[in-house]
This record gives structure tokens, sequence and C-alpha cells, in this order.
């Protein structure tokens, strides 16, 4: 179908399921065993309510803000997600490029497809746009070093460790079925092949990703990340949030990683409310982000009364990106016009106006 008659994220889905292999679907769409916490990430926005203002004028609305300091125009990135190739053959240049097109910001993976270098360079270059780089430690980590120096130079603003996933969860739709073609990581260097277990993508790809990792290895990190800022994506509880603090990290990101690494973790709506209730200082030292489930609009929305300074969204650029560019840039004008309308009808403005007073989360209390 043409581009102009996806009006939602569910359509993007709609059309990938149809159009990629079924290897790519598998990977793409799959989550760990049941799939609890994947459908929990949706359900538990859905079980957020608004209490709209209103009588405001709010002729004009402003949807920037700031993440770790870089203006953007949508309070809202792009995740980072593996081998975006396997959908488009542009993948990661083509997502850099509508990103760069919208003004907002484009996280790439360490399993990206493509060169750090190549994606950036594909947008309107580092003086103009913003690409943060997501870092899975590796065992060897003179690799690390080396990426982290390579990232640097080609002018990545932060580095987003992620902590959720130092081995892939058990995603069976994805074991169940054989990689047909191998795949390399052009960052990190991992390639896909079948074994024993099966062809789990997500397992093949993380096979070098060093478990040792642990808090104590936090200075290591920022000594080796050369003053950028280091955010931590994955932190599910209030303890490991006061934790990140006391190691001076400058964000968190609160994820479950879609439902993709253990099932039942808990929706990032619920850790949020979690650290609103055991350590509420953390919202004023570090920038706490969200991610998980982002379909709507009022989604990013409630994240942002609850404190989130801005929201990942991960499944739905990877379908949109079936369309190359223009995909990424038609989701992130959707996505953008409902929040607005969302602001609009709730009676706000720009993003300092929202607060906890414009969500009702008595039915999570009693989820
Ligand atoms: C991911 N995610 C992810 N996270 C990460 O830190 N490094 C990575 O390489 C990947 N790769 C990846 C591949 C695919 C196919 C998916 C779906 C996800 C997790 C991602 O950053 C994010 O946490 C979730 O995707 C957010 O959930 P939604 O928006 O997909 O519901």
């Amino acid at each position: 179908p043409p581009l102009e008659s996806l009006i939602n994220t569910y359509d993007f889905e709609t059309v990938a399921e149809k159009t990629s292999s079924a290897k790519a679907w598998a990977f793409f769409s799959s989550a760990a065993t049941d799939l609890i916490s994947m459908r929990l990430n949706k359900e538990a926005f859905d079980r957020v309510l608004l209490r709209p203002r209103v009588m405001r004028n709010n002729k004009e609305v402003d949807t920037t803000t700031t993440i770790l300091g870089v203006r953007t125009r949508s309070p809202f990135f792009v995740a980072p997600t593996a081998m975006a190739k396997m959908i488009h053959q542009d993948g990661e240049i083509a997502v850099s490029k509508g990103a760069g097109a919208e003004g907002i910001i484009h996280i790439i993976s360490t399993n990206s497809s493509a060169p750090i270098a190549d994606i950036i360079s594909a947008g309107l270059g580092p003086e103009k746009q913003t690409h943060f780089l997501q870092l899975y430690v590796n065992t060897d980590r003179a690799k690390t070093i080396a990426l982290l120096k390579t990232a640097r130079e080609a002018g990545v603003k932060a580095v987003f460790v992620t902590v959720d996933a130092h081995l892939a969860g058990k995603r069976e739709a994805d074991e169940r079925l054989k990689v047909d073609v191998p795949v390399k990581s052009a960052v990190s260097g991992a390639v896909s092949h079948n074994d024993k277990k099966g062809g789990g993508m997500g397992r093949l790809m993380g096979l070098y990703v060093d478990r040792t990792l642990n808090w104590e290895d936090i200075p290591w990190l920022k000594s080796v990340c050369g003053g950028l800022p280091i955010v931590l994506k994955g932190i599910q509880t209030a303890a490991d949030a006061q934790l990140a603090l006391k190691y001076g990290v400058q964000g968190i990101v609160l994820s479950n990683h879609g439902g993709r690494s253990l099932d039942t973790s808990p929706p990032s709506i619920f850790t949020l409310l979690e650290l609103h209730k055991v350590c509420p200082e953390v919202f004023d030292h570090l920038e706490v982000y969200i991610d998980g489930g982002i379909r709507r609009g009022t989604d990013i929305f409630k994240a942002l009364c609850l404190g989130a300074k801005a929201v990942g969204v991960g499944r739905p650029y990877l379908y949109a990106l079936n369309y190359g560019a223009e995909g990424i840039s038609h989701l992130t004008q959707i996505l953008n016009d409902e929040l607005e309308t969302t602001m609009r009808m709730c009676g706000v403005t720009n993003l300092s106006q929202v607060h906890p007073g414009f969500v009702n989360t008595a039915m999570i209390d009693h989820f």
C-alpha cells in the first residue's frame, strides 16, 4: 500500500508482516518465551488514564525538548535495533536519513548492519544531527575501546550501555527458523549462522557480549568513553536506578528490551512508578528515559507526565523501514502529530508543563 495510506504504528506492522522474509519477521517481532512482558508493555500504557484540562489556549504547541543537553524536535528517539538491512537494503543508512529529516535522535546499535561513520554521514552530518551509540561491551575489551574511538571520531554524542542483554532471551519464534543468509554486524563484526540450538539471530549475534560486566566497571567505562555522557539501558528496579545514581552515570533507560530478554520482567511504566515511590531523587540527578510498547502519542505523553525525559521507539521504526527513509519520516510525523493532539486535548502547550496530575495510575496500582 502507498505510504500515505498508513496512519498509525500498527499499519506499518501489518505491512511488515506481509512483506518481510519469514526469518526477518521472526527476528524483529519475536520476544522471550511466552511474550508476557512484550504484551504488558503496551497494556500497561492502556491502563494509565489521562486527566485532560480544558479551556486553555493551545493554538500553538511545541514538542521540542532536550536529551542530554541536545535539542530534539520530539521527545522520542529511534531505539537501537540490530540488523536493519534484513528489512531494507539501505538499513541504518535510511534510518539516519529519516531521523535527520525529522530532527529526532537515532541511537545506533552495536549490531548495526552498516558502519557507524556511514550511518552518521548519510544524514545531515554530526554538526546538524545527533546520533548516540548503543554499546554492548565485548569480551575482548580492546575491541570495545577501538569501537568507542571510531564512534567518537564519527561524531557520536553519548553512549547507551545496554545492561539487560548480556545474553539473549529465549525467543522461540526466532530460534525455530534457520538463518537463511548469514548476516554480519558491520559494527561488532558478529556473524549469524545456525547452530545445534537453532537459528536465533539474537543469540548468535550476542555471543561476544561480556557477561562479567558489573558496577565496578563503571569507572573503566567512563575512562574509555572519553567524556561522552553514559546512559545505562535496561534498568528494571529502583535499587538499580539508585546504583546508577551512585556510580554517576548521566542517564538510565527503564526498559525490558521490548520483552525480548527476560519474560515477565516489568513494563517500564511499572518501574517508572516504582522510582517515584522508592527513590524520587533519581529524577533530580539523572535523565530517565523509558522504552517498550510505545505505539501512540498518548503513550509518549503519559511517560513524560510520569517523569521520563524522553522515550524510545523500537519495532515501529523497523517496520517503517520497509518504506526506506520516507517511512521513518512518515512514522515520526504520525507520532509527533498524535503527541501534539494529546498535548492540546490535555491543555498543554509545551513539555515543561507536563506533570503527574495529567494521569491517573489507579488501575496500574491494582494491576
Ligand atoms: C532490539 N533492541 C536492542 N537494544 C539494544 O540495546 N541493542 C540492540 O542491538 C537491540 N536490537 C534490537 C533488535 C530488535 C529486532 C528489537 C525489536 C529490539 C531493543 C530496543 O532498543 C528497545 O529496547 C525495544 O525495541 C523497545 O520496545 P518496542 O518499542 O520494540 O516495543
